[in-house]
């Protein structure tokens, strides 16, 4: 079994979540729209679900509607805000693809993209979006925390600027949940993307908490299941275990914070002994699960596939992106040049792992990467 770095992709089930899951997967198979017993009894468990999810993010729970996950909560807020005429959007040019691409189906569609770019620790200047809005912007879309950095953003600045103009909030929190508190009445956000399987719940399931004032349009219409804003019988066990991983990220999130920072401290303190290492956005307020380095000169897809071989999982960045063999967009829009952004990795902790994993895989990092620089130094020779 590999040692697991690489939380900000997925996260394991919680074992209290599958056992909280199982029922509804067998013996209460009710569709919560049906009025008898077994329906009444999904209704139920979805209704507490909502609750449960709501309380994370301190929302109503009239507040939540059930998606099918982060990419869908992202799409909703994104076209379900945008109708005609065409107006225009502001979005930061480091948000995950399930914002940057609806974006760009919205340019096709006429709408203006307007992209705020980062200062170099990762973070939106209030500055920079105050420069980008216009008479014609509709909707802001800044995401609460980074994937690749674990760059934290000050959403309620930013969520001010945008309500001072009577222009829609909307953040992506698929990875600031569970991980920082969030006070959704608070920040002064009207849209807010989540999703389960960040914070030990199921994949293929999620939420967009919506603003009582939102006049929202659904992407999916038919049976006016959750207010008419997302048709289809629901994934009662996924909205089930969802609304479990919820309460447990709420009830353990100053625990889970601790620890993982302390890991985080732990491995850093290593990474800053090593020649040529770069930790992007130490500057910024991060996310205490999330490490993002590049080594000179050391190309980041082979170093991955040695620690891979090592036993040790960790990433290049976004899950969706890895397929692909461009540089990190998130670290181009901060400045980063392209060479060195090839080079990047990102380690992600999760409550499970340990001190002794991470000294583990320092060990092997420093390990593989004078390897890597050997092997260079007799190519170059
Ligand atoms: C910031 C961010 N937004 C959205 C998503 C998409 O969420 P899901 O995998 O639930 O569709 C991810 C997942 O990688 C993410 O990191």
């Amino acid at each position: 079994m590999s040692v697991y770095l690489d939380h900000n992709a997925t996260t394991p089930v919680d074992p209290t979540v599958w056992e909280a899951m199982q029922p509804y997967l067998r013996e209460a198979f009710g569709n919560p729209s049906s009025r008898h017993a077994p329906g009444r009894q999904a209704r139920s468990a979805v209704e507490l679900a909502r609750e449960q999810v709501a309380a994370l993010v301190t929302a109503h729970r009239a507040r939540v509607v059930f998606t099918s996950g982060g990419t869908e909560a992202n799409n909703l807020a994104l076209f379900g805000t945008t109708g005609y005429p065409p107006g225009a959007v502001a979005i930061s040019a480091i948000e995950h693809s399930s914002v940057l691409e609806p974006a760009q189906a919205l340019a096709t569609r006429g709408w203006r993209v307007d992209l705020i770019t980062p200062d170099p620790q990762g973070r939106i200047p209030p500055a920079a979006l105050d420069d980008a809005l216009t008479p014609e912007t509709r909707l802001v879309s800044i995401m609460a925390a980074n994937n690749e950095t674990g760059v934290i953003q000050d959403i309620r600045a930013l969520a001010a600027l945008a309500r001072a103009r009577d222009i829609l909030m909307h953040t992506d929190a698929v990875q600031a949940a569970g991980k920082i508190e969030l006070d959704f009445a608070a920040s002064g956000v009207h849209l807010m993307s989540l999703s389960a399987h960040k914070i030990n719940g199921p994949k293929g399931v999620g939420a967009l908490v919506v603003h009582k004032r939102v006049d929202l349009e659904p992407l999916i219409c038919g049976g006016g299941q959750e207010a008419g804003l997302r048709a289809g019988t629901e994934n009662v066990a996924g909205i089930v275990g969802f609304g479990a991983a919820a309460e447990l990220a709420r009830r353990a999130l100053e625990t889970r914070a601790a620890h993982t920072a302390a890991l985080r401290a732990r491995l850093e303190a290593r990474l800053h002994a090593l020649a040529g290492l770069e930790i992007f956005g130490t500057g910024a307020a991060r996310l205490g699960n999330t490490v993002f380095f590049a080594v000179s000169g050391i190309d980041g897809a082979t170093l991955l596939l040695k620690l891979d071989q090592a036993g040790f999982a960790a990433s290049s960045g976004s899950a969706c992106a890895s397929e692909r063999p461009d540089p990190s967009h998130v670290l181009l829009a901060m400045g980063v040049d392209r060479e060195r952004a090839y080079g990047a990795i990102r380690v992600s902790f999760g409550a499970g792992n340990t001190a002794e994993q991470i000294d583990l895989f320092a060990d092997a990092l420093e390990r593989e990467i004078a390897v890597l620089r050997r092997m260079a130094l007799r190519e170059s020779a």
